[in-house]
């Protein structure tokens, strides 16, 4: 039973097995919070909270009771003297933006409903709160995930009146806590950087990131947690927010004095970005909210890690796929777009050597395609470059005993593309006026249903006509103009929101018609890595930076919020592509295994020796996949804080683990030695390293710890422990 109503103090309590959040029905009927954080005795907490002096009063009873000042709001909404940032914001036909909701009533779902055509997390006792103003009713959806500590909550707005009405903002989810000493953690970066961690401090004003990109971006991630001052991975208060959304968001943290007093208030909002968005809703429509995760840790960031990784492998990601990935040779930067059909035999014959499961074959398959000006949108194999098309390719890779993949990129059109011809108009872009390209290339406008019809079908025939069973889903460049010929003008501001809700329904349809194909999301890299493509995609291209260095910070900022499981990456080549760095070949292996594996290069290139490496690898990796899979992360020694780096990944039954640590530079002698402690294993069990054959206790390798040795930059030391009985 995690959620608890007490009809004497008004007062929900939805707990988890260790934390507890509350909030009761107020004055007038408002929703104040009350608690987020260790789970507590169900006891009246109101009378704790201060009842200050403030400016405007809601009304003439309340005397002391203001929005300004209430210690907490469940839900802001706009124009009664609440002054922060709010969550929502309407106008209604008259004009008028008193946004007066008052709570009417609750229930209790054993099932979580499922939200219409956006992803969502799966089962959970879920609490409703119905709340009204006039005509507008507004419901609150809060789902409990006892074990993983989390809750998952959205808002969705329903107009039972007779006229129109404009939603202006609508923030997913919201929290207000006391005082101001935190920081704020966001995960920021830019293309081949993905996912760096920032730390904000806060202090009174407003701190916010957010995408006007239209998709996630590589330069902001849907994530923010609001931590004590002094937080590590292991000690302190972390509150974090995800929001399963793939689009345009807004992050926001504000931190302000109570009114009149000193006394300061933090208040952390997620949703849609209202930037340039309004969403008219005629009478009788529901407007859903994306929905946002919370997670409370009360000591530290592994263990907030390890929330959001147990619910996103237990409640998003697809049951079916998310402990069974496939290890892939990609053609990428093995041959770019120079290839032909030998070409890519011979590289699926050197895979099925390799031991992978699977050969992917990325860009330049379709169309005219040989470089990237051309033919996106013509989802048909080029036969001069693929004689005898994808068939040939197909039985090549059955005859070897692995499997065929593909790319597409199935929200984008070149204007040198069939596809252009026959529709110029199925771009996003304001007529005849000037329109940005990036790599060449523009943006179908998957807000009109007749694009999005159109490449379900092609794509649909594609994989039906194909067995095909891994798909890279790609997306190149963020969204620009934002104005789209189906759109009424006074309903343009729409299409940001329109376009994710496309996107969710092509991902819908083509998962649920190939259920056994599996998909990788991908955007230029990592630039749309989120809960809501991972809803759909078990796995999402972290970034196009292969250098293992570079890697090592991407997956430690991305590992934040995500498992190890959702982060796809790649052993390439040296000097890197991206970067032109050259790192071990143990470190590209012991980097790319803190993940979903795979190969990039060109493998009829490698030397012998080298090629004989890298089948150890995959062997390796073949050993510790289901650790990495199913187990839980323990960050040891952060990159972005120290030059070393040190990560230990423990099955659930501590019986296994798999570690990496390494040195981003040497700056004096060699060897640069470092001691590392590892941590989540069973104090009492004797552990055998692999790599060295030594055996030492639980409470050994996490006290004392191993001293390492390192002979180069960007060198690694790998550990694979197994219990000896
Ligand atoms: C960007 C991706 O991130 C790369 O991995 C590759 O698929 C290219 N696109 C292909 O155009």
């Amino acid at each position: 039973m995690p959620i608890i109503y007490d009809e004497a103090l008004k007062t929900f309590y939805l707990e988890t097995s260790q934390t507890s959040y509350v909030f009761c029905v107020q004055h007038a009927g408002f929703l104040q919070h009350l608690y987020y954080g260790k789970l507590i005795s169900r006891e009246d907490i109101s009378d704790l909270l201060p009842v200050l002096r403030a400016a405007p009063r809601y009304d003439a009873e309340g005397k002391a009771f203001s929005l300004d000042t209430m210690p907490g709001n469940e839900y802001s909404t706009f124009g009664l003297g609440d002054y922060r940032e709010i969550a929502l914001r309407i106008t209604y036909a008259d004009g008028s933006r008193n946004n007066d909701f008052k709570y009417d009533s609750y229930e209790i779902l054993p099932e979580k409903p499922k939200l219409e055509g956006l992803p969502s997390l799966r089962d959970g006792e879920t609490l409703l709160i119905r709340m009204k103003d006039g005509d507008c009713e507004l419901r609150l959806y809060y789902t409990v995930y006892e074990q993983e500590n989390a809750i998952v909550r959205h808002a969705e707005l329903q107009n039972f009146g007779t006229e129109q009405i404009e939603i202006n903002s609508v923030m997913s989810a919201e929290l207000d806590l006391w005082g101001e000493d935190y920081d704020a953690i966001t995960l920021g970066g830019r293309y081949s950087y993905e996912r760096d961690i920032v730390k904000t401090p806060i202090s009174q004003g407003i701190f916010s990131v957010d995408s006007k990109q239209g998709y996630s971006s590589h330069k902001t991630n849907p994530f923010m947690a609001i931590a004590q001052k002094g937080a590590t991975e292991y000690t302190g208060d972390v509150y974090a927010v995800n929001l399963v959304y793939s689009g345009s968001f807004k992050a926001s943290v504000e931190s302000t004095p109570c009114g009149h007093h000193d006394l300061k208030m933090t208040r952390m909002l997620i949703g849609i970005n209202d930037f340039d968005f309004s969403w008219k809703l005629d009478p009788g429509e529901t407007f859903t909210s994306p929905e946002a995760v919370y997670v409370y840790s009360d000591c530290g960031f592994t263990k907030m890690s390890q929330s959001f990784h147990d619910l996103y492998r237990n409640y998003l990601i697809n049951p079916k796929h998310v402990n069974k990935h496939p290890i892939v040779l990609n053609s990428w930067e093995g041959v770019y777009f120079d290839f032909d059909d030998e070409k890519i035999c011979g590289l699926i014959d050197k895979a099925a050597m390799l031991g992978v499961d699977t050969f992917v074959l990325d860009d330049g398959w379709f169309g005219n395609r040989n470089d990237d000006r051309t033919s996106l949108g013509d989802w048909y194999v080029n036969e001069n470059k693929l004689k005898g098309g994808l068939n040939v390719l197909i039985s090549r890779c059955k005859k070897q005993g692995i499997n065929f993949g593909i790319w597409i990129e199935p929200e984008m059109i070149s204007e040198e593309s069939e596809l252009y011809r026959a529709h110029p108009d199925w771009v996003i872009r304001a007529g005849e006026r000037i329109y940005c390209r990036e790599r060449n290339q523009c943006v179908l406008d998957f807000a009109n249903p007749q694009v999005v019809s159109y490449i379900k079908k092609v794509i649909g025939d594609l994989l039906e006509n194909h067995d095909i069973s891994y798909v890279k889903w790609d997306m190149n460049r963020p969204l620009t103009e934002y104005f789209s010929l189906v759109l009424p003008k006074d309903r343009q501001k729409e299409l940001m929101h329109r376009y994710v809700l496309g996107v969710y329904e092509l991902a819908e349809y083509l998962t649920t018609r190939f259920p056994d194909v599996f998909f990788e999301g991908c955007a230029g890299g990592g630039g749309r890595f989120d809960p809501g493509v991972l809803y759909y995609f078990p796995q999402i291209w972290a970034s196009d930076n292969t250098d293992a260095g570079a890697r090592e910070k991407i997956q430690y900022g991305t590992s934040l919020c995500y498992p190890l499981s959702a982060i796809s990456g790649h052993v390439s080549v040296c000097p890197c592509h991206m970067n032109g760095r050259t790192t071990p070949i143990k470190s590209r292996f012991d980097i790319a295994s803190l993940c979903s594996t795979g190969y990039e290069l060109n493998l009829s290139e490698l030397k012998e020796e080298d090629f004989a490496q890298f089948r150890q690898n995959v062997a390796r990796y073949k050993e510790i996949s289901d650790i990495i899979y199913k187990g839980d992360l323990y960050r040891l020694k952060s990159p972005f804080e120290s030059n070393y780096f040190a990560e230990i990944v423990v099955s659930k039954d501590k019986e296994k683990a798999f570690g990496v640590c390494g040195i981003m530079k040497i700056d004096g002698l060699r060897p640069a030695v470092s001691i590392v402690k590892f941590k989540g294993l069973d104090k009492t069990f004797l552990y055998r390293i692999k790599e060295t054959g030594k055996i030492y206790r639980g409470d050994i390798l996490e006290n004392v710890g191993i001293s390492v040795g390192f002979y180069s930059d960007f060198a690694t030391e790998s550990f694979t422990l197994e219990r000896v009985k």
